[in-house]
């Protein structure tokens, strides 16, 4: 018999996009004495498990931080065991989200990726395109700082070719030089393993997330705890800067 949620998700209100820091397979790995890459092994099918609970709650799109552009900072061996894994990842999941209408795309300097990451992600996002049932943005040496900046140097490139004044830079057109301006901002930033800091994520496109972090670690958050922070996502009142009615929601 299925158990039914503690409390109920109001569909309607789901977040559209929900943006997750995935922390926590380290400490995860640790605690039982395994190696780190046996947290980010578990990590990967956490996420798997997600994809499509999150669909039926009615979420249209993750964003999942999976490697930093400071991650590079690690030791050799975890970096490459990682790298290893995303490749293998988005091979063999491919017949899957293709199965289960899962659109993939992928946010960072994708160009800097090795070789069998960049191309593997190619094909996944190339025979994906056409899905809808849910979108997997998958944030790979990603920092939020490079993506505005390869934003500036975009609009400071149409700058100098005179086909913009720098007047004309603002909001909307530095936010269409983002890697995915497509994708609306995320509605709920979830952060898992505790620690209270974004790490160089989605600086842009956070200004007005709603926040979620949890002690739980990222191999251990499944759809109850999902369904926690859409809860408590629904709890919250957003106003955008804005006066907002006490007791109106969104
Ligand atoms: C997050 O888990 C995954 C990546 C950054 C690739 P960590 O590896 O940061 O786990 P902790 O923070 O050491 O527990
Ligand atoms: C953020 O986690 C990056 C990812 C989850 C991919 P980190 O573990 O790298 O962040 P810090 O170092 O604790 O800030
Ligand atoms: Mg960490």
């Amino acid at each position: 018999m299925a158990r039914k949620p503690l409390v109920e998700v109001d569909l309607e209100r789901s977040p559209k996009h929900i943006a997750v820091i995935m922390d926590g397979n380290g400490r995860w790995a640790s605690r039982r004495g395994l190696p780190r890459l046996e947290g980010h092994r578990r990590g990967y099918k956490a996420l798997k498990n997600l994809l499509l609970a999150a669909a039926d709650l009615n979420v249209k799109m993750i964003t999942a931080y999976a490697f930093s552009s400071e991650n590079w900072r690690r030791p050799a061996d975890e970096v490459g065991g990682l790298m290893k894994l995303i490749a293998h990842a988005a091979k063999v999941e491919l017949g899957y989200m293709k199965k289960e209408g899962v659109r993939m795309m992928a946010s960072g300097r994708l160009h800097e990726l090795p070789k069998p990451v960049r191309e593997q992600f190619e094909q996944d996002i190339e025979e994906t395109r056409n899905n809808t049932r849910i979108i997997l943005n998958i944030a790979v040496n990603y920092g939020g700082r490079n993506e505005i900046i390869d934003a500036a140097r975009k609009a400071a490139g149409m700058v100098a070719a005179g086909e913009i004044t720098p007047e004309q830079i603002d909001d909307k057109l530095l936010s269409s030089f983002m890697y995915h301006p497509e994708l609306p901002d995320p509605d709920l930033l979830i952060r898992t393993a505790g620690e209270m800091r974004v790490s160089n994520f989605l600086l842009w496109q956070t200004a007005y997330s709603e926040l979620y972090v949890t002690d739980t670690l990222w191999p251990d958050f499944n759809k109850d705890e999902l369904i926690k922070s859409i809860v408590s996502y629904q709890g919250r009142t957003r106003r955008f800067g804005a006066v907002v009615e006490e007791g109106s929601k969104k």
